[in-house]
């Protein structure tokens, strides 16, 4: 979740101690003219659990803050924070987000908060996270968390961009996992990539929505059709796809989870802020 698009919300001024606080990016990275990451520093103070998002943004002209929701796409455990975001030429924020560089102030909510959190969803064998475009976020960090593969078998992230280069930023993420010092050997075989496009060719084409009303997904893993007796699920990306994978889990016979109430699937809730 990071888009202009996504329902902003006007923080407290930033005297306020409920207000933003003030970090400095450490790194940028560009991955194509629609995409990038940053890192920023981390406030010892600032929790939050992994799969969560918080309000980021920059002061406008006039001092006030511009805020958007974003997912942390670092896991818990990090001491500092990444973000993995869409570039909109003409975005009131991404225009400007954009051309940050390190050492640059970006400001940070104190309230992290979301659904797509292990604790929102019952015991379970398989996690399936569908992501498509930047929805990929919060995966990055769940996929960075022991916790994920201490609390299921299998781990079955999908991601569906336009565009080949779209796919650049999870496939080197979940291959670097394999060296990773602190999840690298529970990763194994048990988490597996699933990767495709809808515009550009690519070995393996079409929308995730379609892949699991066809089976081809499940037929590709060589997994069973989903089952909420086994299978959990987290679903991330634009409005319309959280809503067309949602109404699949469903008619799989998944139940919607929440904090209050965990079950076996979550949507990210970002929007409705
Ligand atoms: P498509 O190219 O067919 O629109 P975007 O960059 O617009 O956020 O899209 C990211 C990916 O999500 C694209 O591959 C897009 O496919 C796909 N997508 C868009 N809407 C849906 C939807 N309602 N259900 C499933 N996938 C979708």
């Amino acid at each position: 979740m990071s888009a202009d698009a996504s329902a902003g919300q006007a923080a407290p001024a930033k005297a306020s101690p409920n207000g933003p606080t003030e970090e400095t990016v450490l790194s940028v990275e560009h991955y194509t003219d629609r995409l990038f990451r940053f890192r920023l520093t981390r406030p010892q103070s600032f929790r939050f659990r992994t799969g969560e998002f918080v309000m980021i943004g920059l002061h406008k002209e006039d001092g006030k803050p511009l805020l958007r929701a974003y997912s942390i796409a670092s896991p818990a455990w990090d001491e500092e924070l990444e973000f993995y975001s869409i570039k909109v030429p003409d975005g009131p924020l991404t225009s400007r987000l954009q051309k940050i560089q390190p050492g640059d102030k970006v400001l940070l909510g104190r309230k992290p908060t979301g659904t797509l959190v292990l604790d929102a969803l019952t015991p379970g064998k398989r996690l399936y996270m569908f992501s498509t475009g930047t929805g990929f976020a919060p995966f990055a960090s769940l996929v960075r968390d022991p916790d994920t593969y201490e609390r299921y078998e299998e781990v079955i992230v999908t991601h569906t961009c336009r565009d080949v280069n779209e796919l650049i930023y999870s496939r080197t993420l979940i291959d670097s996992l394999k060296d990773d010092p602190l999840v690298g050997e529970m990763v194994g075989d048990k988490l597996k990539l699933y990767t495709t496009t809808t515009r550009e060719h690519y070995g393996r084409m079409g929308r995730i929505t379609t892949l699991i009303e066809n089976g081809k997904l499940f037929e590709d893993l060589g997994v069973p059709p989903l089952d909420p007796a086994t299978d959990r699920a987290m679903i991330c990306g634009s409005m319309e796809m959280i809503q067309d994978v949602k109404a699949l889990m469903l008619k799989a016979g998944l139940t919607e989870g929440s904090n209050a109430a965990p079950a076996e699937f979550v949507i990210e809730k970002a929007f409705a802020g």
